[in-house]
């Protein structure tokens, strides 16, 4: 490290007992898809299909995970992490997302998690990353109220089993993007188009939220579990208006409605927003105590968030306006840089956002923990000049630094944030775009499942050991 970045990163400090992790999702990682009983989920049957992933693969081994899972360990503790977010896998647990327990599923998430704790990093698990049993999507999937209390009735069964090591619980992640992207637009899984006809998934995944809250609680503290902590992460994005018109603000203000405040408003205000935007009078499927459950307190709030949204009204004849949205996205201001994935990169407004959350929901939003947070970029493998390889991800740790600033900056400001997770340990499957984004701070070669550090690796490494000091 030269003078200059040592004498950046001495400025980068986060508050004592701040939480440095990185995170990863079953599905992504894991691999060994019809191993130990497991059953089929909505995603082994999207990317079976021609043409629903970009580049025509599949997570039959992904980073090979489920096999590998002691070398990701092993790279978490080098990493210095305090604490490592992954998800289990519904499909393992009970392949058919209804009825007893599979043994062999949930065995292997006590041995992952007993190898985590003698690795001294504790487990933050997600109990729903995306991956729905098949069978329950055969029965209406998240349309359905029903989903509710299968998923409640699953996560008691991974607390029998794993509540006597685990104590921090994620009931969901990003529910917003799976009624938007797999209901509503189709581009993730289970792949349907039916537009606002998705909005009750919305309704019945939080409820399922407030129905697992209610089974964690339930099921109480054990010894080795550390105190109970529950939570939930939704997905944010700051909404910018294209320009300071009235057309304009609207547009963004609906947009805001539907990708943000339909998911945040009932879990910590206990009440949706107003969608008279969207021609509704109220939000359907609500039952009397739901929103009860739905908000029922918890210990920290997930917020996953990689880049802000611009948005303007809909052009006239727009394939926007003709599905009658009232919002179209716009371009960033010229001169933004963006990422692999063409996300502009915009630390200022992830700091914006985190203040803004602060500011709008006050006392109600319970400690903030940034659940991920990355960038994907084309990155080269080189000889490191002594027999081995590596990766030179510049973009990356430029991405990280600035974004970790921001949070400080919000911290500043008054945010209470606890921790951060780099979206992700390794490069992973990632949805509908295959192998083709590279996430991790580790890569891994898809062909033989090798692992090589990136610099940013060793960068976010010694971040955490500076705070140290
Ligand atoms: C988030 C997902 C995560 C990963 C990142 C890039 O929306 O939660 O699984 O794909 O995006």
């Amino acid at each position: 490290m030269d003078a200059s970045s040592a004498g950046a990163m001495e400025s980068l400090r986060l508050p004592a007992g701040f939480r440095w992790g990185a995170a990863t999702a079953a599905f992504q990682i894991e691999g060994s898809t019809t191993a130990d009983g497991r059953g089929p989920s909505i995603w082994d049957t999207f990317t079976a299909e021609p043409g629903r992933v970009i580049d025509g693969s599949n997570a039959l081994v992904a980073a090979d995970s489920y096999r590998r899972y002691r070398d990701d360990i092993a790279l978490l503790a080098d990493l210095g992490a305090t604490d490592y977010r992954f998800s289990i896998s519904w499909p393992r647990v009970q392949p058919g997302g209804s009825g007893p327990a599979n043994a062999a599923g949930l065995d292997h998430y006590e041995r992952f998690v007993d190898a985590l704790g003698e690795a001294g990093i504790a487990p933050l698990a997600t109990l729903y990353h995306w991956d729905l049993p098949q069978p329950l999507e055969d029965a209406g999937g998240w349309l359905v109220r029903d989903t509710a209390s299968r998923y409640a009735d699953y996560v008691g069964l991974v607390l029998d089993r794993l509540g006597d090591r685990v104590g921090r619980w994620i009931t969901l992640n990003e529910p917003a993007m799976t009624t938007l992207e797999g209901y509503a637009l189709g581009t993730q899984a289970p792949g349907r188009t039916l537009m606002l006809g998705a909005l009750p998934t919305v309704h019945h995944q939080l409820l399922g939220h407030g129905l697992a809250v209610a089974a964690i609680r339930a099921s109480g503290a054990r010894p080795g579990s550390g105190p109970i902590e529950v939570g939930i992460t939704n997905n944010h994005t700051l909404v910018v208006p294209a320009s300071e018109e009235a057309a304009d603000l609207m547009a963004a203000g609906a947009f805001d409605l539907i990708y943000n405040r339909i998911f945040i408003d009932p879990v910590l205000t206990g009440a949706y927003p107003d969608l008279s935007a969207f021609g509704l009078a109220e939000f359907p499927g609500v039952e009397p105590g739901d929103l009860e459950a739905i908000s029922a307190p918890l210990d920290f709030y997930g917020v996953n968030s990689y880049n802000p949204t611009y948005v303007a009204a809909p052009a006239e004849g727009s394939e926007f306006a003709l599905a009658g949205l009232p919002f179209e996205p716009a371009a960033p201001p010229e001169g933004t840089l963006v990422t692999g994935f063409d996300w502009p990169v915009v630390p200022g407004a992830f700091a914006e956002l985190l203040v803004g959350l602060h500011r709008d929901y006050g006392d109600v939003l319970p400690p903030v923990v940034i659940t991920e947070n990355g960038a994907s970029y084309v990155d080269e493998v080189v000889p490191d000049g002594d027999g081995g390889l590596a990766v030179h991800d510049a973009d990356r740790i430029a991405y990280l630094d600035g974004h970790l600033r921001a949070v400080a900056a919000a911290i500043e400001q008054g945010v209470d944030v606890r921790g951060y997770f780099v979206w992700s340990l390794m490069d992973n499957f990632e949805w509908a775009q295959g192998y083709t984004q590279r996430f991790g701070l580790v890569h891994v070669d898809f062909e033989t499942g090798d692992r090589t550090r990136k610099d940013s690796y060793a960068w976010y490494r010694d971040l955490i050991a500076a705070q140290a000091g």
